[in-house]
């Protein structure tokens, strides 16, 4: 076999030149391969998608995909759920390595396994806590819950995530994402001083064991960088101008931006609240800025106007880093027989964390 072909040979590219590359690989490859794409890729890359969606409805379709090759055009953690949820000869590759979630790199194992120890001499864990993961986290943490009687959540069923793990455990620990935890704990009607924030690092996460005991949830101190540019004030600014305006933002946004929305929901909720809505009618969207562009381009021949939250313009800059030279490039290795960027979780890592990601997938 003739060597790999090089991403070098791909980066000057046109991205005209890739389009008809990806189209005439995509041809070839025919139902050996299926494209899924977040909502937060860029246009380029989005249109090749034969699937979209948000984290939940994507890992579905790769646990029901039939293909030989899932292209994720996402990040690093969707990737390793293809790879979790698929067949052991289906094969999950990513364009680009460096496509990862600096919230889900905001915990890792053994943080995790210390403040689980920590949480140890204080109350008792296992009967007491159930871990919860946000799906943006690595594979290891996923096993972790699996071990652990916990679960994985979406930011699209998180309060029945933490329904079911308040149904058989007092307490959650929740991580990576702070936001989801406390707004969704919010919305649920537990008031702020139980849901603690727990510092990696402090002795004993800089809580009090008395604060610990009161907690009803533990939260992982980590956040979404592009969600925490939205503010109450852009919000407050917007609706003086355009009173009528219903305001629609993702859950990782901060609780006070959260509190100030009409509507919260993933990707694929505010895409379809959008898309569902009358014409005349004005929205504020506190979400990543591709998603909004493409919703804005959508809706305005139907009549329906849609705002990015922020004044700044602010991109998932890992979301971003797959373009279409390097789907072209994986895509024509394929097309000769050679995979590249293939994403493989270890065995033992994919039987604990598959029991975590099927309990959260049972319940929807
Ligand atoms: P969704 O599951 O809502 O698509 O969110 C994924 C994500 O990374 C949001 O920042
Ligand atoms: Fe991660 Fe935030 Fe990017 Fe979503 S938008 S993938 S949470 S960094």
């Amino acid at each position: 076999m003739t060597a790999a072909l090089a991403i070098q040979d791909y980066t000057l590219l046109e991205d005209a030149d890739c389009e008809a590359r990806i189209k005439e690989a995509k041809h070839k490859l025919g139902e050996r391969l299926v494209i899924l794409g977040h909502h937060y890729q860029r246009d380029e890359v989005f249109r090749h998608a034969d699937l979209t969606g948000d984290s939940l409805k994507l890992s579905r379709e790769a646990a029901r995909s039939k293909a030989q090759y899932i292209i994720f055009c996402g990040v690093h953690f969707m990737a390793e759920v293809a790879d979790i949820l698929s067949r052991p000869e289906q094969i999950s590759i990513l364009p680009d390595l460096a496509a990862g979630c600096s919230m889900a790199d905001m915990a890792d194992l053994a943080k995790v396994e210390q403040c689980w120890r920590e949480l140890s001499q204080v109350i008792d864990v296992e009967n007491q806590v159930t871990p919860v993961t946000y799906i943006n986290s690595a594979a290891d943490l996923k096993a972790f819950c699996g071990r652990h009687g916990g679960i994985v959540c979406t930011s699209s069923n998180a309060a029945k995530i933490l329904e079911w793990s308040f149904s058989r455990r007092e307490k959650v620990l929740f991580f990576p994402d702070q936001h989801l935890g406390r707004n969704t704990g919010y919305g649920m009607g537990i008031p702020l001083e139980e849901m603690v924030v727990w510092q990696a690092g402090k002795p004993l996460g800089g809580l009090s064991e008395e604060q610990i005991h009161r907690a009803r949830i533990i939260l992982w101190e980590g956040f979404c960088s592009v969600h925490q540019i939205f503010r109450p004030e852009h919000i407050d600014r917007f609706l003086q101008r355009y009173p009528e305006t219903r305001v629609i933002s993702h859950p990782e946004c901060s609780f006070e931006v959260c509190q100030k929305s009409h509507y919260l929901g993933s990707t694929e909720t505010i895409l379809k609240t959008i898309r569902a809505a009358e014409p005349g009618t004005r929205w504020l969207v506190g979400t990543e800025l591709n998603l909004v562009n493409r919703l804005r381009q959508e809706m305005k021949p139907k009549g329906v106007d849609v705002h990015f939250m922020s004044p700044m313009v602010c991109m998932c800059s890992t979301m971003f880093r797959t373009d279409p030279q390097h789907l072209a490039w994986v895509l024509e290795n394929l097309t000769e027989g050679r995979v590249v960027n293939r994403i493989q979780v270890p065995p033992n890592e994919t039987v604990e964390a598959k029991s975590a990601l099927d309990r959260m997938l049972g319940l929807d």
